[in-house]
C-alpha cells in the first residue's frame, strides 16, 4: 500500500478509544482499512510502509482474533513484530504494568499494543511512554479496534454505515465491544439499539445514545444488522441469567428470532463465541453471518491502524516521540 499522500494525517498519536475520534477520523481509518484488504487478498502481502519499525503486542488477557491480526498487520506492513509472553515474563513475578511497559519502552518501540483487564490501561500507559499506543482492550471500557473493523464490514456489505438500524444484543454490561460500538454507530449515524435483559445492561445506557429493548421481538424487528454479544461469565459477580438454557430460549439468536429482522440482515459476533448460549450454530454458519468477514477485516483495519499512527509525515525523522 502507499499511503501517502492518498490518505489525509490522522491527527492522533495513539488509538485509546473511539471515543474523542470525529466522524472524519473514523472515515479516514475505513478509507485505508479498506485499501489493506486489497493488499491481504493479493498473493504477496508484503508491503514496506512500517519497515524498521518496531511493534511490541503486550497482552495481558487471551486473545485469539485481535492478538493474531495485531501481528499479521505487523507482518504484512513490513514491521518488526514481538509478541510478549505476559505468561513467561516478569510480571510473574510481581512487575507492575508500568514497570513493564517503561522496560519495554526502553527499547525504542514505536508502537506499543495492549489488552489488560484494567479500563485506562492503555490511557495510562500513554501518558508514560515515548511510542504510539494502541488499545485492544481495556476492561469493560473499549476495545476500538473491534468497532473499526465491524463497521468496515457493514459499510462493505451495505454501503453505508449511516441510516442503518444496528442491534447490539446480550451481555451490553461487560462488553467492551459494545461500548466501543456504539460511540462508533452513533458518529457514523447508524441507529444504535441495545437489547439484553435488565440485569446485563449497565444504567443510562441510553445516554450512550441507544434505544433500549428487552425482548429480542422488540429489538429485531426493523434491524439491519443485527449484533450478537457473548455472554461474559467470567466477568459476572454474581448469577446475572437464571440459566444458560433459559438465556438461550429468550435471547440466544435463533433462524425464528432472525426472521424478525430486516430481510438481508446481517449476522455478527465479535468472537469467541459461545454456540448454543447466545447464538446458534445455523445462525453463526449460515448464509447472512459476517463473522468470518468480521476477522478478514480485523487484519485490514489493524494495518490502518499503526500506518495511520506511524505516519511519516507526522515527524520528518519517522520518529513517534
Ligand atoms: N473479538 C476479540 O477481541 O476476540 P479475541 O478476544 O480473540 O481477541
Amino acid at each position: 500500500m502507499n499511503p501517502h499522500p492518498a490518505f489525509p494525517l490522522f491527527p492522533h498519536r495513539h488509538l485509546l478509544g473511539i471515543k474523542g475520534l470525529s466522524p472524519h477520523d473514523i472515515d479516514l481509518l475505513l478509507d485505508r482499512a479498506d485499501a489493506a484488504v486489497a493488499i491481504s487478498r493479493q498473493s504477496e502481502k508484503k508491503t514496506s510502509s512500517l519497515r524498521g519499525r518496531t511493534q511490541i503486542n503486550l497482552f495481558y488477557e487471551a486473545s485469539t482474533r485481535t492478538q493474531s491480526s495485531f501481528e499479521l498487520a505487523g507482518k504484512r506492513l513490513g514491521a518488526d513484530v514481538m509478541n510478549m509472553s505476559v505468561a513467561s515474563s516478569s510480571v510473574k513475578k510481581g512487575e507492575t504494568l508500568i514497570d513493564t511497559a517503561m522496560t519495554l519502552n526502553a527499547m525504542r518501540p514505536d508502537i506499543l499494543v495492549i489488552r489488560h483487564a484494567s479500563a485506562g490501561a492503555a490511557a495510562l500507559l500513554a501518558q508514560k511512554v515515548t511510542c504510539s499506543v494502541v488499545n485492544a482492550g481495556d476492561g469493560a471500557h473499549e476495545h476500538p479496534t473491534q468497532a473499526l473493523l465491524d463497521a468496515l464490514t457493514i459499510r462493505r456489505a451495505k454501503g453505508q454505515v449511516g441510516r442503518l438500524t444496528v442491534a447490539i444484543c446480550g451481555d451490553i454490561l461487560h462488553s467492551r465491544v459494545a461500548r466501543s460500538n456504539i460511540i462508533l454507530l452513533n458518529a457514523l449515524g447508524a441507529n444504535v439499539r441495545v437489547v439484553a435483559p435488565s440485569t446485563l445492561l449497565p444504567v443510562g445506557i441510553e445516554k450512550m445514545g441507544a434505544e433500549v429493548f428487552n425482548t429480542m421481538a422488540d429489538g429485531l424487528k426493523g434491524a439491519d444488522v443485527v449484533m450478537m454479544l457473548r455472554l461474559q461469565r467470567e466477568r459476572m459477580a454474581g448469577a446475572l441469567v437464571p440459566s444458560v438454557r433459559e438465556y438461550f430460549r429468550y435471547f440466544g439468536l435463533d433462524a425464528e428470532k432472525l426472521k424478525l429482522a430486516n430481510e438481508g440482515a446481517l449476522v455478527m459476533h465479535p468472537g469467541p463465541m459461545n454456540r448454543g448460549v447466545e447464538i446458534a450454530s445455523q445462525m453463526a454458519d449460515g448464509p447472512q453471518s459476517m463473522i468470518q468477514e468480521q476477522v478478514e477485516m480485523g487484519v485490514a483495519v489493524r494495518m490502518a491502524v499503526m500506518e495511520a499512527l506511524l505516519d511519516p509525515r507526522r515527524n520528518p525523522q519517522g520518529r513517534t516521540a
